[in-house]
């Protein structure tokens, strides 16, 4: 996507560096980041430098053929890698994928592994980028001239190497002159909503309005969504579905006043090795993310203040798991399907509980 008149990825590999924009700056200031080994890359993904299910899955592909470049233990770094952040699944398929290719001809004395390594990092990236630019192509079919559409969070293509999944159908809907409109929920407490896909929004011109998080039921009540995308962290074999904090709710009213609620993500994100919603581990954040907020002055500089009762606690669960009943289809890069025919598609067997 462009920034400045010129396009960017989110993430990249640079010899033996990994450079990505640096998502804790937006909408502020646009820099990149430069990871020089496997363990800054995991730094990097931990304080969501880089984030967003697609870009960290991305990340801790390139983390991992990093690790086989320096030559550190391959099991070692796999599980470091693999700890930084619980929920998103691309993070261990990227890791899965980049190990096993690179163990093939691995000895720990000559490290045959490298090539290998880096090439199955690259093949990842290239994959996550395609298949948000097809989930565009099959997405924009859901939109009517006119259309208002709600998402939350951000599943631009800061959340992944390019395109994203849940804003993909709406730039390819907004370029085909389709005249919509994009409703952002701010998603408190981290603001990837009003800072990140705000942000993505303003640059390729798409009309849009920031609302609070807990407007959207007023919004549907009035008729004024027509249709809601988000996209996922993590999607079971039964089609529940785990994405960033307040999904759930907006599903909910989503179905109540029978509204279509979709969600975009890649093949990818579906773990078959999760029955349910049940499974999915629900990574819990630091209390500070909601006790305190970070925003810019008039002079242009950043601060960080508290916004809570001094000394009250808080509690930070990162993402919620909607079920596949609250969910209307399923926009991957293999088309647009219910639940039963993404199961089918995938040659998903449902587990007998
Ligand atoms: O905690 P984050 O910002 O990494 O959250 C993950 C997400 O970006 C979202 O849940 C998103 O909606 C789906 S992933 C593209």
């Amino acid at each position: 996507m462009k920034v400045n008149g010129r396009h960017y990825k989110t993430i990249w590999l640079e010899s033996s560096e990994v450079v990505m924009i640096d998502q804790n700056k937006l909408p502020f200031e646009f820099t990149l980041h430069r990871c020089v080994d496997y363990k800054s890359t995991c730094t990097a993904i931990i304080n969501m430098t880089v984030r967003g299910a697609g870009a960290i899955g991305a990340a801790a592909g390139f983390a991992m053929a990093q690790a086989f470049i320096s030559g550190t233990d391959p099991e070692k770094a796999r599980l470091e890698i693999i700890n930084t952040r619980p929920t998103a699944r691309d993070l261990f398929y990227a890791v899965d994928k980049v190990y096993s290719a690179g163990m093939v001809n691995y000895t720990s004395s000559d490290n045959e592994g490298i090539k290998e390594a880096i090439k199955a990092a690259q093949e990842v990236a290239h994959e996550n980028e395609n298949a948000g630019k097809a989930i565009g192509i099959y997405g924009n079919e859901l939109f009517k001239p006119g259309a208002r559409v709600l998402t939350h969070c951000n599943a631009g293509w800061l959340a992944f190497v390019d395109y994203g999944s849940a804003l993909a159908p709406i730039y390819e809907a907004h370029h085909a002159g389709k005249n919509i409109h994009v409703y952002v929920d701010e998603t408190r407490p981290r603001g990837q909503g009003a800072r990140l896909t705000a942000w993505e929004l303003n640059n390729e011109e798409v009309p849009h309005t920031i609302i609070p998080d807990n407007a959207a039921a007023l919004l549907m009540s009035r008729g004024i969504i027509d249709l809601v995308i988000t996209g996922a962290d993590r999607i079971a074999a039964n089609g529940d579905t785990a994405n960033k904090i307040g999904t759930l709710e907006k599903a909910i009213l989503a179905k109540h006043y029978g509204i279509p609620f979709y969600i975009a993500a890649p093949s990818s994100t579906i773990d078959l090795n999760t029955k349910t919603g049940n499974d999915i581990i629900i990574e819990e954040r630091s209390q500070d993310e909601v006790l305190k907020q970070t925003g810019m002055d008039e002079n242009g500089t950043l601060h960080t203040v508290l916004v809570a009762s001094p000394g009250s606690p808080a509690y930070n669960p990162a993402f919620d798991v909607t079920p596949a009943e609250f969910i209307t289809g399923y926009i991957s890069e293999k088309g647009i399907t219910s639940s039963n025919i993404l199961l089918k598609e995938n040659n998903i067997k449902l587990p007998n509980n």
